[in-house]
């Protein structure tokens, strides 16, 4: 019989880290600068110069970590001149990303004082590519010694006397590449030298990210830098971007795109998967008891940018297209939450799959920003073991699943389905059993997000054309939950027996 999922309520797998809902934001285009920082003489409401709407938006999502200041970006930030009164800061020109002047407004106090307003986890990289590895370690002292030292006096001298807690820094970033282009085991001798300096001082303890593989499938640089220093390290990098066309020959439009352009784009994004399964495979040579977190901390859609926009600064829209990408990749992650501890979207504001696009004082929320939403019920809960068997979604040569399907138990007992229908003709019907658990007496709420057009989106004009509604296709027949999903939606439905 095809089409029926078995949740076994009781079969609990690993815990759901809500790091996995991590963000990523760097000094790109208007990532920083007008999508968080505005300034505190902004006629755009603020903050200590944070903008103030976008700040409600991203701690209604519980943003858990936020990586920063890069990207490429990162290997050519030097700290030290984003620190101290701003109008003395260095400019610096960002060659990476436009070629725009960077007046380092934004450094380590604004970060670490917007982390402490999300109340997330700060996760910073910091400069192997083109940064000594003093820069590094002093940077590390200056934001986390407690205590006379050169760094920490100047860090109170700056106006903050209390160290900030730090537990996330990363060891350079994509160093194969806009990082240094490196070899791998040039990186894993890099990794151990620079990760030496990087203390922990008093009770603060770090965890030490190194520089993994992306863009291809580099199994290889896995190998070596695990080979060569995975005793040294707590997590390991993984970047990975869903992109339908080419890299460079031109990767597609964000809005204007076919019917084989969505299908490629689907089976794009459940390539996560494999990726995932053999990056962990070598991890588990060196590391079976999986304590090294595999880090995805660049994920999500890469398009051609609007039309118009400087292409430097990776602003692309975002529609129902890219909802489905990332309920796809949190089904993904849920699934391997034992190696899975960390992933951060690309990028949080205006760039690459974005949660939020702004426009001056405007501002909406995307598809996107509603998944994560609607799938922040799954923060640190615990997942759940899931057999599907289900009919395939054929277009053109592909045959793709038809759904994406992750379950978890949160700590009050409810169980969440989180599902996605790929297919963005013809939506489906199907039965869920959940063992160890009676419907007869659970309440089941559902929240669904879909959309009439395969490129729905919203704008500045119509920023609610695309929006979650309360889900109610299913009923109870024979102890099971009975489904009728729509094309192209993404749906959560929780499930609360009460008290045992
Ligand atoms: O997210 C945009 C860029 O993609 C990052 O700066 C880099 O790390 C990756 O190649």
């Amino acid at each position: 019989m095809t089409n029926q999922i078995i949740i076994n309520t009781d079969v609990e797998k690993s815990k759901i880290s809500r790091h996995i809902y991590g963000h990523f934001a760097e000094h790109l285009g208007r990532g920083i600068y007008e999508g968080i920082w505005v300034g505190e003489d902004s006629p755009i409401p603020n903050t200590n110069g944070i903008r103030n709407d976008v700040l409600k938006a991203l701690k209604q999502i519980k943003v858990p970590v936020l990586r920063w200041p890069g990207g490429c970006f990162a290997d050519e930030y030097h700290w030290k001149d984003g620190v101290g009164p701003r109008e003395n800061r260095k400019r610096m020109i960002n060659t990476h990303w436009g070629g725009v002047v960077e007046n380092n407004h934004f450094g380590t106090h604004e970060f670490m004082m917007l982390c402490e307003m999300l109340g997330c986890e700060p996760y910073i990289c910091g400069n192997v590519g083109s940064g000594t590895v003093q820069e590094m370690s002093e940077w590390v002292e200056y934001m986390t010694f407690d205590g006379e030292s050169p760094m920490a006096n100047w860090r109170k001298e700056n106006g903050r006397e209390q160290p900030w807690k730090l537990k996330y820094f990363g060891v350079g970033n994509e160093s194969w590449g806009c990082g240094g282009n490196m070899r791998p085991e040039y990186y894993a001798d890099l990794y151990r030298r620079y990760q030496t300096f990087v203390r922990n001082y008093g009770d603060n303890r770090i965890y030490k990210i190194a520089g993994g593989a992306g863009v291809v499938d580099d199994y290889n640089w896995t190998e070596v830098v695990m080979k060569n220093a995975h005793w040294l390290m707590d997590g390991l990098s993984l970047h990975y971007y869903t992109i339908p066309g080419d890299f460079l020959l031109g990767k597609g439009s964000s809005t204007e795109f076919t019917d084989d352009e969505w299908t490629i784009t689907m089976k794009k994004a459940l390539y996560m998967d494999e990726l995932i399964k053999k990056h962990g495979t070598i991890m588990d040579k060196y590391d079976p008891e999986k304590r090294i977190g595999l880090i995805i901390d660049e994920w999500g859609t890469w398009f051609d940018p609007e039309p118009g926009t400087n292409p430097g600064f990776l602003y692309q829209q975002n529609t129902i297209r890219d909802a489905l990408v990332a309920a796809i990749h949190f089904n993904i992650f849920h699934n391997h939450a034992d190696r899975v501890h960390m992933a951060n979207i690309a990028q949080t504001i205006n760039v690459l799959q974005a949660m939020i696009l702004t426009e001056g004082e405007k501002m909406l929320l995307t598809p996107t920003y509603h998944v994560f939403d609607m799938f922040k019920v799954n923060q640190d809960a615990v997942a759940l073991a899931v057999d599907n068997n289900f009919e395939e979604y054929q277009s053109k040569n592909e045959h793709l699943p038809k759904i994406s399907i992750s379950a978890s138990k949160d700590g009050h007992n409810k169980v969440h389905i989180n599902l996605a229908c790929l297919d963005h003709l013809e939506g489906t019907e199907f039965s869920i059993e959940l063992r160890g658990m009676n419907l007869d007496r659970a309440t089941i709420n559902g929240t669904i997000l879909t959309a009439d057009e395969k490129n729905a989106h919203n704008t500045f004009e119509h920023p609610d054309y695309v929006k979650p509604a309360i889900f109610d296709n299913y009923t109870i027949k024979n102890g099971k939950l009975s489904v009728k999903l729509p094309p192209m939606s993404v749906a959560v439905i929780s499930v609360d027996e009460g008290e045992k």
